[in-house]
């Protein structure tokens, strides 16, 4: 449980945890690369661990030099092994998906399963085309959720229009395709986080962006092993972000945070809504932009947001719902449906919590009212066991009047591990 009663002004200048998505990446790109790819600023949080743990049991060797330093072995796609165990991925949605694009692909069988969370989310988005290109695959509900059991084997490649925007349905079929004869090509309605295409070129893979909205890579492809630095995460910056535009008084620094345009989606919003941002680009770390970022107490005014906006800062959401509690006027976000199958239902989960706190919130079909500027009174609320509602709920808590609980406050650590005490330190 995490208890939030005093708040005073936050100032200073942070580090934030490494980019899960990069983190999840550099391991898997590692895995299947020829050579050692040693890996900084690796963020060790649940989820990236789970990555770790199934890439093992799949015999590749990955050392830990330290809590954020690894160096992973890969020998290759055929330096996979079929594992002898299930692999369990957790909590971890990037890590199944992206690595059903692997099993596609490789002569043997596995099964994958995770929490009770990773069952209630859906596959049969990443299932369905691979299994067009060739791939064994079954489980539960016709292989729409886990337990999934994958016999992977000789693939072709296919162009494949997705329905929703999704870097792990993009990822998981290119990494698919690598494997496989021919192109494969991958159409999604709006540019989704693009990681995955960045950090193969990275690894000297070929990916050709056809269109703003469209990648492909051929199939054939080989690795070579990469060092990798892996930027501080925005998503978890975020809510330091929220945090100190709202707290009076503060003044904060984030130092070394990724801006990769399809991930900064927040940074627009949050200016827009009047937040005082300055952001310092420092340089390029393996394709990815990376800079400093202060933010400053500010008044902000509700806006309105939707369309190609919402991938930019899909998981950002719920705390872009705290901001908005202590924003003048009606916040509306639209177009956000992929929120009810994240962790757990993003959009009844923020709406839920944010109202036991006197937020005035209305859930919609695909997103969120919020009316402000409305006053927070503390008191007990619940993560629902997913990081981001209980971190937004700290937030949230940092405005709020009197004592806040969150409760399975323990989900943190799937992306923040010491967000407790990176908080009680400013
Ligand atoms: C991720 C993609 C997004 C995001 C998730 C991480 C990734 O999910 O919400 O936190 O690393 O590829 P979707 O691909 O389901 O939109």
């Amino acid at each position: 449980m995490l208890q939030i009663e005093e708040r005073r002004d936050l100032r200073g200048e942070v580090r934030v945890p490494g980019d899960k998505s990069i983190s999840h990446r550099a391991v898997m790109f590692g895995a299947i690369a020829e050579g050692r790819s040693r890996v900084e600023g690796f963020l060790p949080g649940k989820d990236c661990l789970s990555t770790i743990e199934c890439f093992r049991r799949m015999g590749v060797n990955i050392h830990r030099k330290g809590p954020t330093s690894l160096i992973v072995e890969g020998r290759g796609w055929e330096g996979l092994q079929e594992p002898k165990t299930v692999l369990d991925v957790g909590n971890s949605g990037t890590t199944i998906r992206l690595m059903l694009g692997v099993l596609a692909g490789r002569p043997f069988h596995a099964t994958v399963l995770g929490d009770e969370s990773i069952g209630r989310r859906p596959m049969n988005r990443v299932v369905e085309p691979l299994r067009l290109m060739g791939a064994q695959v079954d489980g539960r509900s016709q292989g729409s959720f886990t337990p999934l059991s994958v016999r992977g084997g000789n693939l072709t490649g296919m162009i494949h229009r997705s329905r929703v925007a999704s870097a792990q349905v993009k990822s998981s079929l290119l990494l698919a395709g690598l494997q496989g004869k021919g192109v494969t090509r991958v159409e999604e309605p709006a540019l989704s986080r693009d990681h995955t295409e960045r950090m193969l070129g990275a690894f000297g893979v070929k990916v050709d962006r056809d269109s703003p909205r469209s990648v492909s890579v051929a199939g054939g492809q080989v690795l070579q092993a990469r060092d990798v630095r892996v930027p501080g995460d925005i998503s978890s910056a975020a809510f330091l972000l929220v945090a100190a535009l709202l707290v009076p008084g503060s003044r904060l620094t984030i130092r070394g945070v990724g801006l990769n345009p399809t991930r900064t989606g927040i940074l627009d919003v949050l200016r827009r809504m009047g937040g005082e941002l300055e952001i310092h680009p420092t340089g390029e770390w393996n394709g990815e932009p990376v800079g400093d970022i202060t933010v400053s107490h500010s008044s902000l005014t509700a806006v309105e947001i939707g369309g190609e906006l919402i991938p930019r800062l899909i998981d950002e959401i719920p705390v872009l719902a705290v901001a908005a509690t202590q924003a003048a006027g009606h916040t509306v976000i639209r177009d956000a449906a992929e929120l009810k199958v994240k962790e757990t239902n993003r959009i009844a989960a923020t709406a839920q919590e944010l109202r036991k706190l006197g937020a005035r919130v209305e859930e919609t079909e695909d997103g969120l009212v919020i009316e402000g500027k409305t006053p927070l009174t503390g008191g007990p609320c619940d993560s629902h066991g997913d990081h981001r509602i209980g971190m937004a709920m700290a937030v949230a808590g940092l405005l709020a009047t009197g004592r806040t609980t969150v409760t399975q406050a323990e989900a943190i650590g799937i992306s923040f591990p010491g967000f407790s005490t990176l908080l009680e330190e400013l």
